[in-house]
């Protein structure tokens, strides 16, 4: 059942700290400082490409930056996109990121690869579907069961096992810091889900015509997944891109309606772009909804803070993204949509 919660949503959103826990659990040593997977054959590895849809998408862009910060080539593709030209002669080792393991156009992808003689690598929620079956090797992202529609808990668990698989297949050691930060990856989730405004935030500004959300580098993905959440339960028009391509067109669509959620977390140059990002926004009316660690002056340009705590840059959009799911969740709720079974969607995605 839903345990007490409205929605299975809401009841996934708040298991996320356990599912990171299972997630992490006998793969990351602390005193070795080492990761651990139960993978095969992988040892040499020259290029990755990843291939999903929707959110895990999103889940793959975030895992793909980690890939190239630790030296290792990696690529991300729509599923429905991949085809013989994107491996254009290269052979990668493709990695299907797939909760259910389910989805057509991403098994489409990696029988392309398969069929182009490339090794294969389900990242799933889901033992013994038919992506496990079908590539050469498995890695299990132990989010538990998701009944609710929208994904949350797996797109969690995604982004920290392709967090994990990227620090097991790098040559690089593994700094203590890093290995710290993933072991308290669940408490701070669970002080996020504890302390969150994102309800108030949510009630203010349901009656919208329209919401973006920006962040840039490591935040890219969860700005992209925050307007994904967004439209498909409240119904609301959303658009998520990287902060930098405001400029370029979406600040013509910048109303005094239209609330822009930007997440900047830490204070270096990269912060400090969004955060004139930021001012340019609200110079021109809207209202700004800043997802942050407090580390930079963006709470000075911002109607809302949402406040995450500080940690690794490389773990930050996994905090921001509990904020985006509570705000989406509190919309809608607002809006009174049917949270877990919003209209035209499927859980599982069967056919191409
Ligand atoms: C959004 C959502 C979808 C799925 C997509 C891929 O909340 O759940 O966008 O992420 O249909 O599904 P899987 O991960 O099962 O391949």
């Amino acid at each position: 059942g839903k345990s007490g919660y409205d929605h299975y949503m809401l009841k996934e959103i708040h298991e996320q700290p356990r599912a990171l826990r299972k997630c992490l659990r006998e793969r990351v040593d602390a005193i070795e400082r080492t990761v651990d997977l139960d993978l095969e054959g992988l040892d040499d590895v020259s290029a990755i490409h990843l291939v999903a849809c929707g959110t895990s998408y999103h889940a793959a862009l975030y895992g793909a930056r980690l890939l190239r910060e630790r030296g290792i080539p990696a690529q991300t593709f729509v599923a429905s996109e991949y085809d013989r030209a994107s491996l254009a002669g290269e052979t990668p080792l493709v990695v299907g990121v797939t909760q259910s393991g389910e989805t057509a156009d991403t098994l489409g992808a990696l029988r392309t690869a398969r069929a182009a003689g490339a090794r294969t690598l389900a990242v799933t929620n889901t033992v013994g579907s038919t992506a496990a079956r079908e590539c050469d090797e498995a890695l299990y992202v132990r989010a538990g069961p998701e009944i609710g529609v929208a994904a949350t808990k797996t797109f969690a668990s995604q982004q920290i096992a392709l967090h994990a698989f990227a620090l097991w297949l790098s040559e690089e050691s593994i700094g203590s810091d890093r290995i710290d930060a993933l072991r308290a990856l669940p408490d701070q989730v669970q002080a996020v889900l504890d302390d969150s405004d994102a309800r108030s935030v949510a009630e203010a500004y349901a009656d919208s015509s329209a919401f973006f959300f920006v962040g840039r580098r490591h935040h890219q993905p969860v700005a992209l997944e925050g307007a994904l959440k967004l439209k498909e339960i409240s119904y609301e028009h959303a658009e998520g891109f990287a902060a930098g391509e405001l400029k370029h067109g979406p600040l013509a669509l910048i109303e005094d309606d239209t609330p822009l959620i930007a997440v900047v977390t830490g204070d270096d140059e990269i912060a400090q772009k969004t955060v004139s990002n930021v001012k340019e926004v609200q110079a021109r009316g809207a209202p700004v909804i800043a997802v942050t660690d407090g580390r930079s002056d963006v709470e000075q340009y911002a109607n809302h803070v949402l406040e995450i705590p500080e940690t690794d840059p490389t773990l930050a959009p996994v905090l921001a993204n509990v904020q985006l799911q509570l705000l989406s969740y509190w919309i809608a709720a607002e809006l009174g949509r049917p949270i877990d079974k919003p209209r035209h969607l499927a859980k599982s995605v069967t056919v191409k």
